[in-house]
C-alpha cells in the first residue's frame, strides 16, 4: 500500500483534534530509552507502583471462574453495588442506578461529553487543564471556553471568573481537583463559592475526582456534589481505579450521577464499546469492598518525592514552583528561559525548551502549552527519588547552559 497518496479522506472533526501530547512525550522518551539513551522521564501519568496483589489475584480467579463473557453494558450489578456503597460511605445517597462503568475515566468523560453536549454548546474549562477536556468537548460538537487560573491564583479559578464566563450557551463546567497538571486542590470554601454560581445558573458540572485519594500535607479532597442541596442533580462525579490503585492499564473508570445520565452513557456504550472487560470488573469489586492497606505507603512515597521535586526545582535560578497539594505532578514556570539560545537556536517556547532538554540533556518533561499554560512544564514525580535527583540536576544543567 502506498503511503504517498491518501485516497481515504478523514472527516473534518478528527482533523481538528491533536493526539494526546502527554502520551506522545512518554512514548518519545520510551523510544529513546529503547534505543539505548539514558533518559530520565518525568512524563509518566501513572503511579510507578504495582497493582495490589489481591486485585491481581482476583482477576486471575475471575478468569478461571468464567467471568469472560459479556456483562451489563454499564457494569455488572455487583460492581455497581460496590461502587454505590463506597460512595454512600462518603455521604452520598445513591443506588447502583446512579453508577455507570466505562473503559477508564477518560472514556467516562468522553461518553459524558457525547451524551450531554449539543453542537455549539459551551463547555467551560479552567486552564491549566488536563489535555483531553477540550478535545472531548470538540469531538462532541461543543466549544471549549477557557478560564485562566494562573500561578498567581494557585492555578485555581474563582467563582467570580466562572460567573463572568457563563453565557446562555454554557452547558457544562469541567472541574478537576486534585488537578492534573498542577496538583492544585480546591478548598471546600472555594468550591462552595463555585457551587453557588453553578446552582444560580443551573449548569452541569463534570467533577473529575480521579486523584481524590492522592492528597498531601493536610489538604482534603472535597465531594463537590455534596456541598449544597440540589447540587447532586447537576453534578456528575468522574472517578476510577487508575491512579488510586495503580491500575492504569486495566481501564476501569466510572461516573456517579443522575440516573438519566448514567442510562444515556450505558445506551451510548451499548452502541459502541459494550461493557468493559468482564474479569476487570470482577477484580475491581475487590478494590471497593475491602480497605486499601497499600494507600498509606503510596502516599508516603509520593509526599516525600513531591517535597524533593519542589525543593530541587526551586533551587534553580529563575524557576518558580508552587507546592502541589495533590495528584503526582508539579507545574513549574520556566518562562525565564524562553527566548534564550541553545545549540539548535533560540528557545522560542516551552515545546522548544522540552525538546532541547530531551535531545541535549536526556530529561523528558511535558510542555505546559499542552495544558493551556505556555512557559510552564509538567513533571510527574511518580518515579524514584534517584531519578528525581538525576532528572532535576539535568534540568538545572540544561537551563544554565542556555545563553
Ligand atoms: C485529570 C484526569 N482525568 C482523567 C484521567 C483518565 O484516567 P483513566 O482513563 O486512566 O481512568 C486522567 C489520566 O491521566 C487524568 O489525569
Amino acid at each position: 500500500m502506498s503511503n504517498q497518496t491518501q485516497p481515504i479522506q478523514l472527516n473534518q472533526l478528527i482533523q481538528t483534534v491533536q493526539p494526546s501530547p502527554t502520551l506522545a512525550v512518554t512514548a518519545l522518551a520510551a523510544r529513546l530509552k529503547s534505543e539505548g539513551r539514558d533518559i530520565v522521564s518525568f512524563g509518566a501519568g501513572q503511579p510507578d507502583f504495582d497493582t495490589p496483589e489481591r486485585i491481581r489475584e482476583a482477576a486471575k480467579r475471575a478468569i478461571d471462574e468464567g467471568h469472560t463473557r459479556y456483562t451489563n453494558v454499564g457494569g455488572m450489578p455487583e460492581l455497581l453495588e460496590a461502587i454505590a456503597a463506597d460512595y454512600n460511605a462518603r455521604g452520598y445517597d445513591v443506588t447502583p442506578a446512579n453508577v455507570a462503568v466505562s473503559c477508564g475515566a477518560k472514556h467516562t468523560l468522553y461518553a459524558l461529553n457525547q451524551v450531554l453536549i449539543d453542537p455549539g454548546d459551551e463547555v467551560i474549562i479552567p486552564a491549566p487543564y488536563w489535555v483531553s477536556y477540550p478535545s472531548q468537548a470538540i469531538l462532541a460538537g461543543g466549544r471549549p471556553v477557557f478560564i485562566s487560573g494562573g500561578l498567581e491564583q494557585g492555578f485555581k479559578i474563582t467563582a467570580e471568573q466562572l460567573a463572568a464566563a457563563i453565557t446562555p450557551k454554557t452547558k457544562a463546567l469541567v472541574l478537576n481537583s486534585p488537578s492534573n497538571p498542577t496538583g492544585a486542590v480546591y478548598t471546600r470554601e472555594e468550591l462552595e463559592a463555585i457551587a453557588d454560581v453553578v446552582l444560580e445558573h443551573r449548569i452541569v458540572v463534570l467533577y473529575d475526582a480521579i486523584y481524590g485519594k492522592l492528597v498531601y500535607g493536610g489538604a482534603e479532597a472535597t465531594e463537590f456534589a455534596l456541598l449544597r442541596d440540589g447540587l447532586a442533580d447537576l453534578t456528575i462525579t468522574v472517578d476510577g481505579l487508575s491512579k488510586s490503585h495503580a491500575m492504569t492499564g486495566w481501564r476501569m473508570g466510572f461516573m456517579v450521577g443522575p440516573v438519566h445520565v448514567t442510562k444515556a452513557v450505558a445506551k451510548l456504550q451499548s452502541q459502541s464499546t459494550s461493557n468493559i472487560t468482564a474479569f476487570v470488573q470482577t477484580a475491581s469489586i475487590e478494590a471497593f469492598n475491602r480497605p486499601q492497606p497499600e494507600l498509606p505507603a503510596m502516599l508516603e512515597h509520593f509526599d516525600r518525592r513531591r517535597k524533593l521535586t519542589v525543593k530541587l526545582l526551586r533551587a534553580i535560578d529563575g524557576v518558580t514552583c508552587l507546592e502541589p497539594k495533590g495528584a503526582f505532578y508539579v507545574f513549574p514556570d520556566f518562562s525565564a528561559y524562553i527566548g534564550r539560545t541553545g545549540p539548535d537556536g533560540p528557545i522560542a517556547d516551552d515545546v522548544a525548551l522540552a525538546t532541547y532538554l530531551l535531545n541535549h540533556h536526556n530529561v523528558a518533561i511535558v510542555p505546559g502549552s499542552a495544558f493551556g499554560a505556555p512557559g510552564h512544564a509538567r513533571l510527574s514525580y511518580a518515579t524514584s527519588d534517584a531519578n528525581i535527583e538525576k532528572g532535576c540536576a539535568r534540568i538545572a544543567e540544561g537551563l544554565s547552559a542556555l545563553s
